[in-house]
């Protein structure tokens, strides 16, 4: 079966762009059937699944495995994977890993970085494999840059993520995701790409929005980003059953 080319995927996507986070079989159904646009198989396993610090631990294994998970539950929305970290070093470890990705029921994959990742994207289109981009922050790089912070405050860094956004753009990927951008360098970066930009905490002007379903849903209450807005308490029912559950046994 030929791969979901950049342009088809890019007529599955209208703006603004609905994207969320999944990586089991019944959330992801739920996901689609509610109507996102695009599921992204994200590396925050390792955090919001795994309880693991960052995101570094998450292997291509698991990645695979998930997305097969989510591949069973989806109809309609675009299923992006995350190359996780280590696993595209160079081109040709790119495509490998990708293939793997895309043979697990993945539509497209997702890599962070900016120009130092054209080469690998480039390498993936030849070979029709549709690409997502990512800047700004980018959690695999948590522990070398030592925490995590807004980027495109000065303005070096915000010409940065701009140059390397036109450039993705030019290198064939259908979306870019925006992290942790200064809301009016996101808006800039929009206004300068004919693709979408896909925001997390970068703004309302982005050409979608993309959050992690722990945040959206209230599922991980131990810790939830500044830019979350939190729509559910689904730890509190699962709390409230549980605890019903351990009553009704008791009595
Ligand atoms: O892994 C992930 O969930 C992501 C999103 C935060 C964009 O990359």
């Amino acid at each position: 079966m030929p791969f979901p080319s950049p342009d088809f995927l890019r007529t599955r996507l209208s703006e603004p762009v609905t994207a969320i986070t999944a990586y089991d079989y019944p959330t992801a159904r739920i996901c689609d059937e509610a109507g996102v646009q695009m599921i992204l198989v994200g590396d925050s396993l390792g955090m919001v699944v795994a309880g693991n610090e960052d995101t570094t631990s998450v292997t291509l294994d698991h990645m695979v495995y998930h997305t097969e998970m989510v591949r069973r539950g989806v109809k309609n929305a675009v299923i992006v994977s995350d190359l996780p970290y280590a696993t595209y070093d160079d081109p040709e470890m790119t495509l490998e890993s990708s293939r793997r990705l895309i043979a697990a029921g993945a539509d497209a994959v997702k890599l962070e970085g900016g120009l130092r990742q054209i080469p690998k994207l480039v390498r993936l289109r030849e070979e029709g494999i549709a690409v997502c981009a990512h800047i700004g922050m980018l959690p695999q790089r948590v522990r070398e840059e030592g925490g995590y912070r807004k980027k495109g405050k000065s303005d070096h860094e915000a010409n940065t993520l701009i140059t390397a956004a036109e450039s993705l753009e030019q290198a064939g990927a259908f979306a870019i995701v925006l992290e942790s951008v200064v809301a009016d360098v996101a808006t800039e970066i929009t206004g300068k790409l004919s693709i979408p930009t896909i925001g997390i905490g970068s703004g309302t002007k982005c050409g979608g929005q993309i959050r992690v379903i722990h945040d959206v849903i209230g599922a991980y209450p131990w810790f939830v980003p500044p830019f979350a807005t939190v729509y559910g308490d689904v730890a509190g029912v699962v709390r409230k059953s549980i605890e019903s559950f351990i009553r009704d046994i008791h009595n």
